[in-house]
């Protein structure tokens, strides 16, 4: 990093980060998918790269033009992944070897109970739309914090909508406190979501909030500047555990 203050402060740090949005099969040609285009978990991945951090990168469907960031960059190794239960036998290889793992990929809740062989056509469902039946994915996140090895950080991110008020940051933190609570990471990156905002952009707003809910960070910029103040937080953490 150009940073004084960062350079080097994850050097020879083995990191796992997730990226992009996971999809869900329905038959050949088609799949559930979601709008998560990966520049928040890529840029993780660049900048802790650029602070001496050795990275592996799970890629859930990442355009090659978002990770043209890391291509250069020999101390990350892309991944990449198509589905939940993909992303799931991935992050659990890879997280043995990884003092801190960052989940900044959209995992699907659900997925299809039973992918179709071939393509579901009009002709074969005499003009009724047909249904989906969907079944719940595991939860990778709360998986890996119960197969946590020692002093290992895991980081989550919750990505909320929230009514466009005075008091939004309210309700944003109260979320990202009760989703705290239910995944039991050491950190969880909370930030706000919407058909405006969050997705394409390359800028992002978040709050880092600590196991005990407080707010240790927040961070407002690009997506390289949140990674940055993001990966601070991690970098305390895995400081506080190895003391
Ligand atoms: N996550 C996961 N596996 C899932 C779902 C989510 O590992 N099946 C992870 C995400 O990668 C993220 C964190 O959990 O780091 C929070 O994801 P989010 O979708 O906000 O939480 P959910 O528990 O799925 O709750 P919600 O109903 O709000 O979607
Ligand atoms: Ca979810």
């Amino acid at each position: 990093s150009s940073d004084p203050v960062r350079r080097g402060d994850l050097d020879g740090v083995r990191l796992l980060v997730t990226a992009g949005g996971t999809r869900e099969p329905i038959d050949p040609v088609r799949y559930l998918g979601n709008r998560s285009s990966g520049r928040q978990g890529v840029a993780v991945a660049a900048a802790a790269a650029d602070r001496g951090a050795k990275v592996v990168l799970l890629a859930a469907n990442v355009d090659e033009s978002v990770l043209a960031g890391v291509r250069d960059r020999g101390a990350v190794r892309v991944v990449p992944i198509g589905t939940a239960a993909e992303l799931e036998a991935a992050a659990h290889a890879a997280a043995s070897g990884a003092e801190a793992v960052i989940m900044a990929a959209a995992v699907a809740d659900y997925r299809v109970a039973e992918v179709a062989e071939h393509k579901i056509r009009k002709e074969d469902t005499a003009g009724e739309a047909p249904t989906l039946t969907l079944v719940e994915n595991p939860d990778i996140l709360v998986g890996l914090v119960r197969g946590r090895r020692p002093g290992q950080v895991i980081v989550g991110f919750a990505a909320e909508t929230v009514a466009a008020e005075s008091d939004a940051d309210d309700e944003l933190l109260e979320r990202g406190r009760r989703k705290l609570a239910r995944k039991g990471v050491d950190l969880l990156a909370v930030n706000a979501v919407g058909w405006t905002e969050g997705f394409e952009s390359d800028a992002n707003r978040l709050y880092v909030l600590d196991a005990d809910g407080r707010v240790a960070g927040e961070a407002s910029g690009s997506k390289r500047e949140v990674a940055d103040r993001l990966l601070d937080a991690v970098r305390d953490e895995l400081r506080a555990l190895s003391h």
